[in-house]
């Protein structure tokens, strides 16, 4: 049960974003509170971020003399009063997001920072069905959030200057640079990102090349960190596919309708690395 009086962020949703953004906060020294409607979520997320923390540090991104802050789990966002800054990485679904929002504001207050990680969904659509819509601004932490340091920063129409301050106060305990962009479907990077990565199921679909082959390819020939199917198998391809649908929503743009290949791995359960299986099999996982 979290204890309000020391509490200063919590997390809502503890699937691998939710899970990430603990580890980079706790590993920075924050006491978190980690929200989630799932119990097993929460059970499997407290495993994820011991291993995480490790992680981080060997790999000398977070810093191996803080020591690590409490991390609180949670069912119940009743739990929150007393929090002043919220991050929400619950499913990328606008209706859930913004009731889980209106009850997180209800209960931590207007003076509160109100974080979406919402990779997709236009900050000023939730904003506007949330009681004071000063309140949102959009983050979008990549993948692991632990170790990457660039933060895209979606400000909306209605964030209001003190909710951007809250935000800055945040990102610079978790060290965290900053590029602000302006508010629309997919932002910049999800924009640019996921079409290519519905495009590269695609051609696994067609049989132009394997998943192997197409990752070889944009790496090798095109300096791609990693290609764009073990990215897809990192991101999860339920996401993703939820990701693809709110761009197409919202932009009419066929290249954004999830590919049949996305969608029959999604059906399986191939969701990628959090399950075991997408485009690659993964023997152990750890989110
Ligand atoms: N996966 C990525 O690489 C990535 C990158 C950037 C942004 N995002 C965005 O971050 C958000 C989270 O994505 P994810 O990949 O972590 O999703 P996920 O499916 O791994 O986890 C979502 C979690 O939210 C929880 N949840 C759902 N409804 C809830 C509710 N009503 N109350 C409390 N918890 C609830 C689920 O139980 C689950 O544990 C999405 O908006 C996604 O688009 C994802």
């Amino acid at each position: 049960m979290a204890d309000p009086e020391k509490s200063s962020l919590a997390v809502v949703g503890a699937g691998v974003m939710g899970t990430g953004i603990t580890t980079l906060a706790a590993g920075s020294g924050l006491r978190v509170v980690l929200v989630d409607n799932d119990q097993a979520a929460l059970d499997k997320a407290r495993h994820t971020i011991a291993f995480q923390l490790r992680h981080a540090r060997m790999m000398g991104a977070l810093p191996a003399d803080t020591e690590p802050g409490e991390v609180v789990t949670t069912t119940s966002v009743d739990d929150l009063s007393g929090v002043d800054t919220v991050v929400e990485a619950i499913f990328e679904h606008k209706d859930t997001k913004a009731k889980v929002l209106t009850e997180v504001a209800n209960v931590v207050g207007e003076d509160a920072t109100l974080i979406t990680n919402t990779s997709g969904i236009p900050v000023d659509e939730l904003a506007d069905l949330l009681p004071q819509p000063g309140q949102l601004v959009g983050t979008h932490f990549m993948n692991p959030a632990y170790l990457i340091d660039l933060v895209e920063v979606v400000q909306g129409r209605h964030t209001s200057a003190a909710t951007v301050a809250g935000l800055r106060t945040l990102l610079g305990r978790l060290n965290r640079r900053a590029v602000v962009v302006r508010d629309s479907p997919g932002f910049v990077t999800s924009r640019l990102l996921h079409p290519m990565l519905n495009d590269a199921a695609r051609l696994v679909g067609e049989q132009v090349a394997t998943a192997e082959d197409v990752d070889a390819l944009m790496v090798g020939c095109l300096g791609h960190r990693t290609g764009p199917l073990r990215t897809a198998d990192l991101i999860g391809l339920d996401n993703l596919a939820d990701s693809l649908v709110a761009l197409y929503e919202r932009t009419g743009e066929q290249r954004y309708l999830p590919c049949d290949q996305l969608l029959a791995k999604v059906r399986d359960g191939d969701l990628g690395y959090k399950s075991g299986s997408g485009f690659y099999q993964y023997r152990e996982t750890l989110s």
